[in-house]
């Protein structure tokens, strides 16, 4: 079974029934993408800071959190599927790693700062491919005012000069309404007042996604309504890049119970999220998730302080793929993502991608058969035969312990 206790950036905790944190997901927590000099995660999080010069920057708040900070304080409901174990981390029922960087922005916004960014690595459970990754990181935006005629004065002016701004730039925006019927304003705002903080939102980020995909050709930006629990009215923002639009950020009107939790209660305002993997892939022509862990100089030594550039893509080593075929002991079921955990578990970043290739269950004996391929190839050397087969033993031995699986 599991440890009694965790070690985890230099302190213990006690586990439980739910703890599903492994070792692999561990090592990760101390390296810091985000705060290494010249990494391109780095970079991304420097310039969108630069495009918000009067904003305060957190990038050291840890990533160990209660669930109540990461789900209740934000309006998840209950039974939010995020809160699932197959979903999230756990070191234990009252402790889990953040799943997103709101998880911060009561106690933020409780320090008095009204407007800051915060960058953080968080950590989903999910299936393994070239872009899902179950560390990544993202960065927080938010900006509150007086809910105040005066605040309201301040929001004014600012979406003047904003606009004023933008004016003679080279972008083109499919807007929706700041609030609308089907994406409301919250029952104790003034929807006049959230629709100027809304579009003081769209302003803010349009000029922000402008110094990040502007170039000679007209930059196309789209919102569209969404939902949050913790905003309302919503926003989903796309951008019409290389030929396909990609989805880049959430955002909306910060939830009044937010910041009521926050003892800011007479404050209105706006926050964003937005993933750095995703944008940097794209911005850098990185093909796979994983190089953004590679300690291989041919990866680390391709990029410049604050300037984004075309990755070169190194030749690939070649790829070993091995199925693993199995029954499930009688009544018991294995979810997709503890499967992908145990192989990440034992094979680390060499996994390239793992696919369930078959599932049945047995019409006369009611056992479920399972058949995954899993996908070998490390980003900074060759893989011999032996060493794989040896990892896909491991693989085995750890289904059949942690499992009881029998090998078809
Ligand atoms: N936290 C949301 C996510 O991870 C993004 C978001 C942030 C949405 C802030 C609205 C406001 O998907």
């Amino acid at each position: 079974g599991p440890p009694s206790q965790l070690e985890i950036l230099g302190n213990r905790y006690q586990t439980d029934e739910i703890t599903n944190i492994t070792p692999s997901i561990l090592s990760k927590l101390p390296l810091r993408l985000h705060s290494r000099p010249k990494h391109p995660l780095h970079t991304l999080r420097t310039l969108i800071e630069a495009h918000f010069p009067t904003f305060s920057h957190h990038s050291s708040l840890s990533p160990l959190v209660s669930p109540y900070k990461n789900f209740d304080e934000l309006s998840f409901p209950k039974d939010h599927p995020g809160r699932a174990v197959t979903d999230s981390y756990y070191v234990n029922k009252d402790l889990m790693l953040r799943t997103h960087t709101s998880a911060h922005e009561v106690e933020v916004f409780r320090r008095g700062d009204d407007k800051w960014l915060l960058t953080a690595d968080v950590y989903r459970r999910d299936e393994i491919d070239g872009s899902h990754y179950p560390v990544f990181h993202q960065m927080e935006g938010a900006r509150i005012f007086p809910a105040t005629p005066n605040g309201m004065r301040e929001v004014e002016e600012d979406n003047a000069w904003l606009r004023s701004q933008l004016a003679q730039t080279n972008i083109v925006i499919e807007d929706v309404p700041h609030v609308a019927p089907t994406n409301p304003a919250q029952p104790t705002h003034d929807p006049a007042h959230s629709a100027l903080v809304a579009e003081n939102l769209k302003l803010s980020l349009n000029g922000m996604l402008l110094a990040l995909f502007g170039g000679s050709s007209p930059l196309r930006v789209r919102w569209i309504e969404a939902y949050f629990p913790f905003t309302s009215p919503s926003f989903e923002v796309e951008v019409f890049y290389r030929g396909k639009w990609l989805e880049i950020l959430g955002s909306g009107v910060v939830r009044q119970a937010t910041l009521d939790t926050a003892n800011v209660p007479n404050k209105i305002g706006w926050a964003f999220g937005l993933g750095l993997e995703r944008i940097a892939m794209i911005l850098y022509s990185i093909p796979d998730i994983r190089l953004f862990w590679s300690e291989d100089e041919r990866f680390l030594s391709q990029f410049k302080e604050n300037k984004i550039s075309t990755f070169k893509p190194y030749s690939k080593y070649p790829a070993c793929s091995k199925d693993v075929s199995f029954w499930l002991p009688q009544g018991s079921s294995l979810h997709d993502n503890d499967f992908c955990d145990l192989v990440r578990d034992v094979a680390g970043d060499i996994v390239e991608d793992v696919k369930k290739i078959d599932a049945f269950v047995h019409p006369k004996t009611n056992r479920s058969s399972a058949c995954y391929r899993i996908n070998y190839r490390s980003m900074d050397r060759s893989l011999s035969n032996e060493e794989v087969n040896e990892i896909q033993g491991q693989v085995v031995s750890r289904l059949r312990e942690q499992f009881g699986v029998e090998i078809r």
